[in-house]
């Protein structure tokens, strides 16, 4: 299974914050917005990941990440020239997926809950077919909704309503079997001009292969595309780390952790980071470790 962070877009909801500086490398808290979907998919153990910005911001994820393998991951880089939708993703990706399957996240979205990995791990096992999660929220007009019958059952799928038919928003976390390259190639822009991940999702329901996970009110997805949604998620993510004393997406931690990494390897991360709360926390991992 490959990974793909689509981390490009123009932010305009959030100008002038995003004026300069690309919306996936703002502040959540304590880390650069787009720590939080990469925790996701180490999380579900994907290692292999493509990231993909605009040509303009790409050399800033570079200098963030380099080829991964700090990380014990392999990354790799694609331009999007325009924001021309979430599909895009498995045009520009198409070498990099190869003949594998492929997860998508939103370079924005940030997920948080008990069992997560395992509600990943299970996502990434489903050999055919695409599985997706719908999540409830208050108003679910930004997105793409899920439109259900009266067993719950997905019978339809809108982009961005005015009236949505559920409160079930499509959250932006998509696990595609191979199939995904050649519907993406197929698709035609809709009618706002771009490529549609809806219309992807659409055409796995028409063949019977879409699956919904519905995400119960215990875990919490936020995006953070306005300047409350950004606020609020800093605010959450500030809340349960000063409560625990664990941080929410520390991808050091993950990749040790999951084994992508060695206590050494940490251990010199660790060493060669700057002193900050952020190095604290790696070093008390570290003492964690070495008295188990
Ligand atoms: P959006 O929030 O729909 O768009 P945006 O980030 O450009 O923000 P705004 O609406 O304020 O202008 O995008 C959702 C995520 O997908 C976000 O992480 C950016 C990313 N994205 C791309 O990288 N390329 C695209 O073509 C689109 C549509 C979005």
């Amino acid at each position: 299974m490959k990974g793909i962070i689509l981390a490009g877009g123009n932010g305009t909801r959030l100008y002038p914050l995003t004026k300069v500086i690309n919306k996936q490398l703002l502040p959540v808290y304590d880390k650069p917005m787009i720590y939080y979907p990469l925790s996701i998919l180490m999380l579900a153990g994907i290692r292999e990941i493509l990231i993909i910005s605009s040509p303009e911001f790409l050399p800033y994820y570079r200098k963030l990440f380099a080829n991964g393998a700090d990380l014990g991951l392999k990354l790799e880089y694609a331009e999007q020239q325009k924001p021309n939708g979430l599909a895009e993703s498995f045009i520009i990706g198409r070498k990099f997926v190869g003949s594998d399957n492929v997860a998508l996240i939103l370079g924005d979205n940030i997920f948080f809950g008990q069992g997560i990995s395992k509600l990943l791990k299970n996502a990434c096992e489903q050999p055919i077919g695409a599985n997706i999660f719908a999540y409830w929220v208050a108003d679910p007009r930004p997105y793409g909704v899920a439109v259900l019958d009266e067993h719950k059952k997905v019978i339809g799928l809108e982009e961005k309503p005015e009236k949505p038919q559920s409160n079930w928003a499509v959250t932006g976390l998509y696990f595609y079997d191979n199939q995904v390259l050649e519907i993406a190639k197929n698709l035609e822009r809709s009618k706002r001009g771009e490529f549609e991940i809806t219309d992807i999702n659409k055409t796995y329901l028409e063949k019977g292969q879409l699956h919904v996970n519905f995400m119960g009110r215990g875990y919490a997805w936020l995006d953070t595309g306005t300047h409350e949604a950004l606020l609020q998620a800093s605010q959450f993510v500030e809340t349960i780390e000063s409560r625990q004393g664990f941080k929410i997406a520390c991808i050091e931690e993950i990749a040790l952790r999951m084994g992508f990494i060695s206590l050494a390897k940490f251990n010199k991360i660790s060493n060669q980071m700057s002193p900050s709360a952020y190095n604290e926390y790696l070093k008390k991992i570290i003492n964690e470790f070495e008295s188990q």
